[in-house]
């Protein structure tokens, strides 16, 4: 009885410190929830668990890099969110504002290249110009894109996409008959962008909240009791291992998904 217990922790631990290769999506995409219950919890403002969350952010980005993870989607500010208070909303640009100055040296130390999606011309100037001189600085770098949806709605991504799309077929240059689903990936804010294989959502929420509504159709959706700030690499793992564990068959029979 003993014996077995045992020899049970030892694999957990091994579990947790080396995820195997086949545990590591090429898209790993992150609902980071939780920040505002997290400082209700302590007494705090709301903006204290933003600030906090943001060490989180820090650890799963180097995380993924280490591990291999070709493209980290984070949802960092949704278009519903503008419609919080504005002491929130302020708070939350400020700390954009900071951790776009501060963390340009973590993403060119990494080799990482910074992609934004979103509406970003709701965006404050200030966060924009950080936003466009971190994607500048870093589009050169090839060891793993790290996209923050920021002011990002997938409604709001597919309405742009059929604007898209409309303007073409109004100037005779598309036939609505040759639209295919492709097209439709395409033509949304990241074309090259494979979809997500996992959806992260912390603080045990089990919805989608209008994050990539297209992309996800086959993610697997793996959801984390923990609020985001505390949202641990040990928490990260398992969630890894859950997905890994994960019988993907895109609408096939067990054979033949074994199969291909
Ligand atoms: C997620 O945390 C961060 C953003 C939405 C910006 P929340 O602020 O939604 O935290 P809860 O869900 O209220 O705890
Ligand atoms: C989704 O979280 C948006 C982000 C994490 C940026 P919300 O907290 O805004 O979503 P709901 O309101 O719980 O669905
Ligand atoms: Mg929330």
């Amino acid at each position: 009885m003993t014996r077995r217990a045992a020899s049970v922790d030892v694999v957990d631990q091994k579990r947790d410190s080396s995820p195997a290769p086949k545990a590591i999506p090429r898209h790993l995409a992150i609902i980071m929830d939780g920040n505002g219950r997290w400082a209700k919890k302590r007494f705090m403002p709301r903006v204290e668990g933003h600030r906090n969350g943001a060490k989180t952010v820090r650890m799963v980005v180097e995380e993924c890099r280490k591990l291999g993870v070709r493209h980290l989607t984070l949802f960092a500010f949704s278009t519903e969110n503008w419609r919080r208070p504005e002491e929130e909303v302020g708070g939350l640009m400020r700390l954009f504002v900071q951790h776009l100055e501060s963390e340009l040296e973590l993403l060119l130390k990494n080799g990482i290249r910074l992609r934004a999606m979103g509406d970003l011309s709701r965006l404050p100037a200030a966060v924009r110009e950080l936003l466009e001189r971190n994607e500048e600085r870093t589009k050169d770098l090839t060891g793993m894109d790290l996209i923050l949806a920021v002011s990002y709605g997938g409604r709001d991504e597919l309405v742009h996409a059929f604007r898209k799309l409309g303007r073409a077929v109004k100037a005779g240059e598309l036939d609505p008959e040759t639209v295919t689903e492709e097209l439709v990936s395409r033509s949304l804010y990241l074309p090259d962008v494979p979809d997500p294989d996992l959806l992260i959502r912390t603080s045990d929420e089990t919805r989608i909240s209008n994050f990539l509504l297209w992309q996800l159709a086959y993610a697997e959706i793996v959801v984390s009791p923990e609020l985001w700030p505390d949202f641990s690499r040990d928490e990260f793992h398992r969630c890894l291992h859950v997905f890994a564990g994960r019988n993907r068959r895109f609408g096939l029979t067990q054979e033949q998904a074994s199969a291909s």
